[in-house]
C-alpha cells in the first residue's frame, strides 16, 4: 500500500519571516500520519523553514536545484547545499520552470539523476497543455516526458521517486481536472514506469496529482486508484492546507 504524499508548493512567495509564521500556524493543522506532509520553499528559506518544522510531521523541500556539483554557475543552488541544511524533496521541472526559465525534458532528467545521486527525492513534474490535450496528444507527450525524465534512473531510484502530473491549464486557473481526467492520466503514467521498468517499480511510485487542488475537490482525486497525493499551490499558503492534508478524516 503506498503512503500518500501531499506537497504544498510555496513558489515565489512568503519571505524568511513570514515563512516562520506561516510554518507555525499550519503546523498543528497538518497533523496526520497517514500522509506525507511536504513544504516546498523558495531557497532563501530553506534553513528557517526546516528549523521550524523540527519535530513536526513536516518535511521540507526545494522548488529546484542545479544538476552540477559545484562551479561558475551564478544563481544556482547545489544539491550538496541543500542536504547539508537536511532538505529532503526537490520539486523537478515544474512547468512554470519549463515556460519561464527553460527547463526541457533533458535538464530534468539531469536534476533527476543529481538528486537521486545525492539521496534527495525528486518530485518530477510533466503535464500537458490545454492545446495538447485538445489535440488528444495528452498521454503520448506525458509518455515522452517520463521516459525522458527517468533515462539512466535506476528500478530501485524509480521506486522512491514522486510524479506529479499537473495539466498546466489547471495550475493557478480555478479550473482543476476531473478526477476521472487526472486518474486516467496518472493510470497511463503508472503503466508507462511498468514499461520501463517492471510491475513491482510501478506498483511502488507515488504519483500526484497536482492543478486547482483545494479541500472541496481533494477527497475525490486522492480516492482514485492511481493518485498518491497532490502538488498544492495556492492553497497550500492557507489554512485550507489542513483540511487537504487530512482529506480522510
Ligand atoms: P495550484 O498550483 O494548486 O495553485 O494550481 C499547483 C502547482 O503549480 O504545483
Amino acid at each position: 500500500m503506498r503512503k500518500k504524499i501531499i506537497a504544498g508548493n510555496w513558489k515565489m512567495n512568503k519571505t524568511p519571516s513570514e515563512t516562520v509564521a506561516l510554518i507555525n500556524e499550519l503546523k498543528p493543522l497538518v497533523a496526520n500520519d497517514e500522509v506525507d506532509v511536504v513544504f516546498c520553499v523558495p531557497a532563501i528559506s530553506l534553513t528557517k523553514a526546516i528549523e521550524t518544522a523540527e519535530g513536526s510531521n513536516i518535511s521540507i523541500g526545494a522548488e529546484n536545484m542545479y544538476f552540477e556539483e559545484s562551479g561558475a554557475y551564478t544563481g544556482e543552488i547545489a544539491p550538496n547545499m541543500l542536504t547539508d541544511i537536511g532538505v529532503k524533496y526537490v520539486i523537478i521541472g515544474h512547468s512554470e520552470r519549463r515556460e519561464y526559465f527553460a527547463e526541457t525534458d533533458e535538464t530534468v532528467n539531469k536534476k533527476v539523476l543529481k538528486a537521486f545521486e545525492h539521496g534527495i527525492t525528486p518530485i518530477i513534474c510533466c503535464g500537458e497543455s490545454l492545446t495538447q490535450r485538445e489535440q488528444g496528444i495528452t498521454i503520448d507527450w506525458i509518455r515522452q516526458q517520463i521516459k525522458i525524465a527517468f533515462l539512466n534512473v535506476t528500478s530501485k531510484q524509480a521506486k522512491t521517486a514522486v510524479i506529479a502530473y499537473e495539466p498546466i491549464w489547471a495550475i493557478g486557473t480555478g479550473k482543476v481536472a476531473t478526477s476521472a481526467q487526472a486518474q486516467e492520466v496518472c493510470h497511463a503514467i503508472r503503466d508507462c514506469i511498468a514499461e520501463i521498468y517492471d510491475e513491482a517499480t510501478a506498483e511502488a511510485i507515488r504519483i500526484q496529482y497536482g492543478g486547482s487542488v483545494s479541500a472541496e475537490s481533494a477527497p475525490e482525486l486522492f480516492a482514485q486508484p492511481d493518485i498518491d497525493g497532490g502538488l498544492v499551490g495556492g492553497a497550500s499558503l492557507k489554512p485550507d492546507f489542513g483540511r487537504i492534508v487530512n482529506y480522510n478524516k
